[in-house]
Parts: C-alpha cells; sequence; structure tokens
C-alpha cells in the first residue's frame, strides 16, 4: 500500500518548518523534484491493484497541488517573518534623547539692520539695492568727487581694474545715482549694503555695513532732513538729545554731521564720548546742486537730502562693543550672547 496521508502529514510538517527562503526551497525539491516524495509516490502506483490505480492518482495529485499550496503559504509565511525582523530591528524608541541640532540666530549686524530699515520703511522709505563692484564714476565722479578730489583719500579702496575704472565701493552713496537715474522724482529710498575701505583697527574694518538714505521733491528742506533722522534717532537710542553739526561731504550742501547725547554718560562727558558728551553717528547733507544735474535732473525743480550710516558703529555703540573685528571672527561666544538662546 502507499502512503498517501502519511506523505501528506510529513510534507506539512516539513515545509512548516522552514524559517527561510534557502530551506523552503530544498524541502520543495525534496517533495515536487525528480526524486522527490511525489515522484516515489507515481512509481508506487505499479504495486497498486490495478482497479484502485485511478483512485491512488487522482489521489496524488491532489496530495501534489496540496504541497504546492503548503508551499506557497509558508513563502509568505517566511517574508512575512522577514519584515519583522527587520522592523524590530530599526523600531524608534521614544525613550531615547533626540539630537540636538541647536538653533541659528541672526547676526546683531543683521538684527541692527532689519530694525533700520523698518524705522525708514515706517517713515515711507522703500529699499534700493545696487552693486559691491562699482565704478569709479558712480562712486566718485557723479557724486561731485573728482579725480583730484582730496576726499578720495579718506575712503581709498580695493581698486579691481583701474582701467575699466572698477573698485569696491566705499559706502552706499552709488545707489543715490542708480536710484536717481532709475526713477522720476518724488523719491525716498534707503540702501542697505556692505561697503568696502582700506582701513582696519579695532573701531575700522575693510568691510562694513552702511544704510544709505535720499528723499528727492520739489520742497524738501533741511527741515525734513532735520525732522527724518531726529525721529530715526530716537527711536534707536531713545529720546535724547539730537545736534546737527556743520560738516563736509563733497555730494551735499550744507553738509551736516549728526550726534546723539551720550548713551552711557548722558551728556556729562566720559571716555565712550571722549569726554564730549556727544557720540558722532552719521552723515548727512542737502544733496549738491551738482549731483542732481549729473543725473539730470532740474536742480532748479527738484532738491532733497541724503544721509549714510554706518550699522557697526551704531551696533557697537548700542551694546557697548568696543572691537569692531568681533562682528567679524564668527566666535559664538560673542554671537549667541544676542540670539537670547543658548548655543
Ligand atoms: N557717504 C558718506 C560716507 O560714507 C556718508 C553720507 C551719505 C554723507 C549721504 C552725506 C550724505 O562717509
Amino acid at each position: 500500500m502507499i502512503d498517501i496521508d502519511g506523505v501528506a502529514q510529513d510534507a506539512r510538517r516539513l515545509v512548516e518548518s522552514c524559517g527561510d527562503e534557502e530551506s523552503l526551497k530544498q524541502v520543495k525539491a525534496g517533495l515536487l523534484g525528480k526524486k522527490g516524495s511525489i515522484a516515489a509516490l507515481f512509481k508506487k502506483l505499479k504495486e497498486v491493484p490495478e482497479n484502485e490505480v485511478a483512485a491512488a492518482g487522482k489521489k496524488i495529485n491532489e496530495l501534489k497541488l496540496y504541497i504546492e499550496q503548503l508551499i506557497g503559504q509558508q513563502r509568505t509565511n517566511i517574508k512575512e517573518i522577514i519584515k519583522k525582523e527587520k522592523l524590530s530591528i530599526s523600531a524608534l524608541d521614544i525613550t531615547l534623547p533626540g539630537y540636538n541640532y541647536g538653533a541659528g540666530s541672526l547676526h546683531p549686524i543683521e538684527m541692527i539692520n532689519r530694525e533700520m530699515i523698518e524705522i525708514f520703511n515706517d517713515m515711507g522709505f522703500s529699499v534700493a539695492t545696487g552693486p559691491e563692484m562699482e565704478t569709479d564714476e558712480l562712486n566718485f565722479e557723479l557724486l561731485n568727487i573728482g579725480k583730484d578730489h582730496p576726499a578720495r583719500d579718506m575712503q581709498d579702496t580695493f581698486y579691481i581694474d583701474s582701467v575699466k575704472g572698477l573698485l569696491l565701493r566705499t559706502h552706499t552713496s552709488p545707489v543715490q545715482i542708480r536710484a536717481m537715474r532709475q526713477t522720476e522724482p518724488p523719491i525716498a529710498i534707503i540702501a542697505p549694503g556692505i561697503v568696502y575701505r582700506r582701513d582696519s583697527d579695532v573701531t575700522h574694518s575693510p568691510m562694513f555695513h552702511q544704510i544709505e538714505g535720499l528723499m528727492i521733491d520739489r520742497q524738501i528742506s533741511l527741515a525734513d532732513l532735520k525732522g527724518v533722522l531726529t525721529a530715526f534717532l530716537h527711536k534707536v537710542f531713545g529720546k535724547r538729545a539730537v545736534r546737527f553739526r556743520p560738516s563736509y561731504f563733497p555730494f551735499t550742501e550744507p553738509s551736516a554731521e549728526v550726534d546723539v547725547s551720550c548713551i552711557i554718560c548722558h551728556g556729562k562727558g566720559c571716555r565712550v564720548c571722549s569726554h564730549t558728551g556727544w557720540l558722532e553717528i552719521l552723515g548727512s547733507g542737502m544733496v549738491h546742486p551738482n549731483v542732481i544735474r549729473n543725473v539730470g535732473y532740474d536742480s532748479d525743480k527738484w532738491q532733497g537730502f541724503a544721509f549714510g550710516i554706518g550699522i557697526e558703529r551704531i551696533a557697537m555703540l548700542k551694546y557697548g562693543i568696543d572691537d569692531i573685528r568681533l562682528f567679524f571672527n564668527s566666535d559664538l561666544r560673542f554671537l549667541s550672547q544676542f540670539s537670547g538662546i543658548l548655543h
């Protein structure tokens, strides 16, 4: 007799004991292969009495299908087990402490820059920009600083191409020219940006930041200049005395240096204000008629004022910083003092 049920039971046990694809392959060969159990059963059909051959053959075929099914099922089981194993290895442990990436924060110069832009925006000035590499013409000549003008000595810079007259701009004032060439008056712009000078000590850096201001209309007067700058200085330094001191810039006439009463000694005189009681904050003046004419405007019709503010200087005074280089050497111990976030 051939033991079909016995083979079925063995087959089931064997298949279900397979834990991976490889052993399943071997078991499959042992059951369904040429020399496997099913083939052996078919061989044994010879020993079966003739009248039972058909029924036995049918049973073996059913058994073969059953085994194929078992193997298919086990293959799915194995995949499921492997998946679970992988998941258990890479499972999230939510009790582990997270990585600390540390929050970045704005650079103090950028903070002051944004604060100043906002103050002028509120007064109706919009932001204009210009390139850091300028022509001699825009940086100097059209601003009434001719080739031999002694004012050039105070603003020596990095010359990129002396034939083409390309240099790194020494101030944001060339943006005045660009703005006036681009639009018809009335104009009210500020131009924040980086400027360069051949200068380096504790209060001067070869690269620093300025904000230029320009207002042009038919009846802009010195009173407007004083009003705008006083309002600005009160916002930045609080309500304190502001002084307009006669000065000289080739591109403004008259020109004024603007001071605030010393934020350290409140006008009494101390080391910070060199015992004058005043801190020099910015340069300003009424735009020189030559500059107005240089951009093609009618200087009898249009007039206005301009000013230039050094951002590092404002930051140094506001935060009591005594070395300008601290802004540029990326020391987190210095920078994080402005962020309110510990690094
Ligand atoms: N450009 C001048 C400077 O850098 C500042 C300034 C701007 C003065 C506009 C008057 C008017 O020194």
